[in-house]
């Protein structure tokens, strides 16, 4: 199967709010999954939604043992996340930097709640029910932002904040860039 393209900032579509998932454990959902995956990998995303390749569906997948394009970042544990719920466990929000492979080579400076719990259900419709601070608490609510129809320069709160990574990579992670 090929793999489908990232739709990029822009496309009317990924600014939508995407719909429920009513039916599990079927094909259409695991291949929409297997797609996701194989996006994900071959982008080397470290989260992807399933709006960015043209599936207006509450589905987000994400986790990483290691990345290159968040080389500082602890492992997330790989997840399949389907209709998630979030509830913020903190007031506070931090800024931290994001990148979006719908938003390819810039990086920008976004404020997430700190900690969250999060909840939803799996392909099979299994509950998931976590709690997340930090890089994983701030992952979670980027893919599921995409799942309303947000992208993070639209949450950002001051767009000098926002640059390309080619230039900024040194600066945020002490290493010279390699595209
Ligand atoms: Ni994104």
């Amino acid at each position: 199967m090929a793999i489908l393209p990232v739709l990029k900032m822009g496309t009317l579509s990924l600014s939508k709010r995407s719909l429920e998932v009513t039916e599990f454990s079927c094909a259409k959902l695991y291949d929409l999954i297997l797609d996701l995956k194989d996006v994900m990998k071959k982008e080397g995303g470290v989260g992807i939604a399933a709006p960015q390749i043209g599936v207006n569906q509450r589905v987000v997948i994400f986790g990483f043992e290691s990345s290159v394009r968040y080389p500082t970042e602890k492992p997330v544990p790989f997840t399949i996340l389907i209709n998630p719920v979030i509830t913020p466990l903190t007031e506070e929000k931090v800024e931290d930097w994001e990148g979006c492979l719908s938003v390819p080579g810039l990086r920008g400076k976004v404020p997430r709640y700190q900690k969250i719990h999060y909840k939803g259900v799996n392909e099979e419709g299994e509950a998931i029910e976590r709690i997340a601070d930090n890089f994983h608490a701030r992952m979670v609510q980027h893919e599921c932002d995409h799942l309303d129809g947000i992208l993070y320069p639209e949450r950002m709160n001051n767009m000098r904040d926002f640059g390309f990574e080619a230039v900024m990579w040194e600066r945020l992670y002490g290493t010279p860039y390699k595209s």
